[in-house]
């Protein structure tokens, strides 16, 4: 309980600064904009898919941060109601501001919801279950998400597993480079850890089952971006690792995903 207090602060502080920082900016949250354009690219893909993109879906954003993402979806699509929940009062403060006709935002905590059993279509997350900083926490937030689900509706999730980034980290590795820490506001799903928990209550969906082989929906859709702006740039420069946003990356981004070097990965899971 102590331990889920001062890991709440953590989150509750990091995030007071985001707001100040970035206010109602994409890059709040996300400094690397190829990754915020291809999660937005993802996220919409997933959204035209034939099964998600009936009118009259409710849609539930967990983590919705500044609301950027949801304003883009919310005007992209006038017939969906969307709700967003955010556990940071400073992200809500600015996202409620954004004024949405077809959004409403709540503070909130995705470990206990208070939404009732199967009341969303589509519940999707960026990068938001890997600000639970242990796998217990982690398993509630993947809980809450089944219950507040109606049966068969689908969970979108953009989040962070170790193996991508261990790959990543080996490549750098290879070549010289320090491995990248994980930020002390993340902790990154074990992939195994992760199916065998997920089983019971979700499937994950093949994208070209629900008639899309976009490769935006891939569920490495960033890995050749990472394998580009963390391995080859910072070889090649042998600048700082952080460097974001150069023409130079920027050009390697128009190639298709390969390969799994990205920590952000996609799945579709769908609500047995
Ligand atoms: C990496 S940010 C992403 C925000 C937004 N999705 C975006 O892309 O900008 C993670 C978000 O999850 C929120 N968050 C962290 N823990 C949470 C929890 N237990 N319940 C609900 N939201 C939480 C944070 O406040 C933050 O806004």
């Amino acid at each position: 309980m102590k331990e889920s207090v001062s890991n709440d602060q953590v989150i509750q502080s990091h995030y007071k600064i985001q707001a100040e920082k970035h206010k109602d900016s994409p890059s709040s949250t996300m400094e690397d904009q190829i990754i915020r354009q291809k999660e937005i690219e993802s996220i919409f893909s997933f959204f035209n898919l034939r099964d998600t993109s009936q009118i009259n879906n409710k849609v539930l954003e967990i983590g919705c941060g500044n609301g950027y993402t949801l304003e883009q979806l919310a005007t992209s699509f006038p017939g969906t109601e969307f709700q967003g929940l955010d556990f940071s009062h400073d992200l809500l403060a600015i996202a409620a501001k954004r004024k949405i006709k077809n959004a409403s935002f709540s503070q909130g905590d995705t470990r206990k919801l208070t939404f009732d059993n199967e009341s969303f279509d589509i519940v999707y997350t960026e990068r938001c279950l890997i600000n639970l900083l242990n796998w217990e926490d982690q398993q509630k937030g993947l809980k809450e998400i089944a219950r507040v689900l109606k049966k068969g509706g689908f969970y979108f999730m953009v989040e962070s597993f170790t193996d991508g980034f261990d790959n990543l980290n080996k490549a750098r590795n290879e070549l010289g480079l320090d491995s990248i820490p994980v930020a002390h506001h993340n902790l990154y799903f074990n992939k195994q850890s992760f199916k065998q928990f997920i089983e019971p209550v979700f499937t994950i969906v093949d994208p070209s089952s629900l008639g899309n082989a976009d490769a935006k929906l891939a569920s490495n859709f960033l890995s050749s971006h990472y394998f580009t702006a963390r391995v080859i740039h910072p070889l090649l420069t042998k600048g700082d690792p952080n460097l974001k946003n150069t023409e130079f990356v920027r050009f390697f981004s128009f190639l298709p995903p390969s390969g799994e070097y990205a920590p952000i990965q996609a799945f579709i899971l769908q609500k047995k």
